[in-house]
């Protein structure tokens, strides 16, 4: 999430054609949404072991409820969110817009996942 909000999406808003961009973006998304589906189901994996040795808790259903969100951004909602934002092959301008919305949303997912890192160290240490 860090690269791609960090790197990627910056890099895409310097660029002058729509084409581009929506090229560059569909290629690193495509590689993205692999690796995150695996280690969207790896930390499903050793979270639900982690559950079932120390229980639940606060920082516990913080946790779910990102990956939850998460889950079902890679899995069937980030589908239909592009498909919407561009079904309409727009001009420049628009295309701009879709991309610093694109890139708002990513910063809020950044957000919620540094919460979900938060609330797992202070549940295991504190
Ligand atoms: C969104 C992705 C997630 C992140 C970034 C995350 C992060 C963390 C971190 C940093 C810890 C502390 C580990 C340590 O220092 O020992 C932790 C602990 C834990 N996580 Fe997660 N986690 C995530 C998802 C999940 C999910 C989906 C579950 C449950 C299905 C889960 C259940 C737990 C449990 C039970 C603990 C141990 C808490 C304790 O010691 O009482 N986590 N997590």
């Amino acid at each position: 999430m860090s690269f791609v909000t960090l790197v990627t999406f910056p890099m895409i808003l310097r660029m002058d054609q729509s084409l581009e961009m929506v090229l560059m973006f569909q290629g690193v998304e495509h590689r993205f949404g692999k690796i995150a589906k695996f280690m969207v189901i790896l930390a499903g994996l050793s979270g639900f072991y982690l559950i079932y040795e120390k229980g639940l808790s606060v920082g516990v259903w913080i946790m779910l409820f990102v990956w939850t969100f998460y889950a079902s951004l890679l899995f069937g909602l980030e589908k239909l969110i592009f498909k919407k934002l561009f079904s309409k092959p727009g001009e420049q301008a628009n295309m701009k817009k879709v991309f610093n919305l694109l890139q708002g949303f990513h910063w809020f997912v950044l957000g919620l996942s540094f919460l979900a890192i938060a609330a797992g160290i202070y549940q295991a240490h504190y």
